[in-house]
């Protein structure tokens, strides 16, 4: 089988390189890649958000399957487009792309579905923004009605620092989302879905703050580990039959079927379990940490789910180790990053037993070095036998990365690894409901 991966970030690095470790695909392309993905398969300098371009390629290198990574090529058509051409893709469509681009819209379907959820509403000018900050209290949720890389969601105590950044978004021309707070840990679950059928991936936890302690402003996500040891037993199965299943079926009853990977971010709250939001495509960085445990080979699952065959699929079988994947941000991020830097030290992290390294903004300069050109600018992924040894080995990984002015959290996965996130049972009082 023959494969073409659209994006240019980490989360495109980690399928591109799951991929090629399936015995099944033959040939695997990109566009437009890093300078990561460029070192193991063939890239095309196309613009990925333009669903002809996309599509025309898909047919000029006769792929027998487009994988689409990223949300902004979703929510422009991609899929659709390449859909059109006869090629089987996986990732959903400009309609039910909007349960990401739109978080009104998946509000809605969230509401008919009845999934669990923050209660939430609209707000179009201050006035409304106001009065809905009022209803819900503090800590106050304000998010950006749209796309916005994860970095549209403001969570404060400052009622005037929320109004502020719901103004920012109306003189924008938006509109934004005002939710009650959800406390409890989070969580991410990627289930794959086909438009009929779904199947879940083994979770895992992000981290979305840039600085240690989840403090300072919200990015794309500084780190992930997966599995979660301290997850409740049947979280998986919770979130099958009491968001995904009714999701993916309300979709499909709406005339716009869902095809790809429903992210669904959780809080596991002390009034059970709330969806914080969906994204329609793997998360940066968890999936560079979830899919360095999958065993089963990752192509036949993405054309299973492209071809409405998940309900063929076999049990997923999964490394028993921990996979921890670290962020290296450039300096700056999340404001404008600094680019143009060269990296060095790569070779040497890789040569850490079970570490590699995922390249997210990355690229080639003239003379063929690996600089810097984006805000996450690579993962230090690491497998160990338990949580502690994967840690240990993905920052001694990072310690080696050399780029100027870099930055990264050292704490992804330390709250877990010393056994110290707790998980409250609904209804029981909060002093004892916690369990180790
Ligand atoms: P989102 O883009 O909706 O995923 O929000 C980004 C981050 O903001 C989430 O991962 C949470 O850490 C935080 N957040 C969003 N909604 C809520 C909420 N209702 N309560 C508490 N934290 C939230
Ligand atoms: N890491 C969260 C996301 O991909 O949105």
């Amino acid at each position: 089988m023959k494969v073409l991966v659209i994006g240019p970030g980490g989360r495109e690095h980690a399928i591109v390189r799951s991929l090629l470790a399936d015995p099944n695909v033959s040939e695997v392309h990109a566009a437009p890649g890093n300078a990561g993905i460029s070192k193991l398969v063939p890239t095309h300098a196309i613009d990925a958000n333009d669903p002809d371009a996309v599509a025309a390629l898909a047919t000029k290198l006769t792929v027998d399957l487009v994988v689409v990574g990223p949300e902004a090529p979703l929510a422009s058509g991609v899929s659709d487009a390449v859909r059109a051409a006869g090629i089987p893709v996986f990732g959903p469509g400009k309609a039910a792309a909007q349960l990401e681009a739109s978080k009104a819209f998946a509000k809605e379907v969230m509401a008919e579905a009845g999934v669990p959820t923050a209660m939430a509403r609209v707000a179009g000018n201050a006035e409304e923004a106001a009065d809905a900050l009022d209803i819900f209290g503090a800590p106050y949720v304000v998010k950006d009605d749209g796309l916005a890389a994860g970095k549209g969601v403001v969570v404060t105590n400052n009622r005037d620092e929320a109004l502020a950044h719901a103004q920012s978004c109306f003189d924008a021309g938006g509109t934004v989302v005002i939710e009650e707070f959800l406390d409890g840990p989070e969580v991410s679950v990627f289930v794959l879905c086909d438009g009929r059928n779904t199947v879940a991936l083994s979770p895992a936890q992000d981290f979305k703050r840039i600085f240690d302690n989840d403090e300072g402003p919200n990015t794309g996500g500084m780190g992930a580990y997966t599995p979660l040891e301290w997850a409740p037993e049947g979280l998986v199965q919770e979130v099958l039959d009491r968001v995904a299943q009714p999701t993916v079926n309300q979709m499909a009853h709406r005339g716009t079927p869902f095809v790809g990977v429903l992210f669904v971010g959780l809080a596991l709250t002390s009034r059970g379990t709330r969806v914080i939001e969906f994204n329609v495509r793997f998360g940066d960085p968890e999936t560079q940490a979830v899919l360095a445990r999958l065993k089963t080979p990752l192509g036949g699952l993405l054309m299973a789910a492209a071809r409405g065959e998940l309900d063929k699929v076999q049990p997923l079988r999964w490394s028993k180790e921990s996979a921890v994947a670290v962020v290296v941000a450039a300096e700056n991020y999340p404001g404008t990053p600094r680019t143009g830097d060269r990296i060095r030290g790569l070779k040497k992290v890789e040569k850490i037993e079970g570490v590699h390294v995922i390249h997210a903004g990355t690229r080639l300069d003239a003379e063929g070095k690996v600089v810097s050109a984006g805000g996450r600018v690579l993962a230090v992924v690491a497998l160990g036998t338990d949580l502690v040894e994967a840690r240990e080995r993905a920052y001694d990984g990072v310690e080696l990365v050399q780029l100027e002015g870099s930055q990264f959290r050292t704490d992804i996965g330390g709250k877990a690894a010393r056994g110290e996130i707790k998980v409250a049972t609904p209804g029981a009082p909060a002093a004892t409901k916690a369990k180790a």
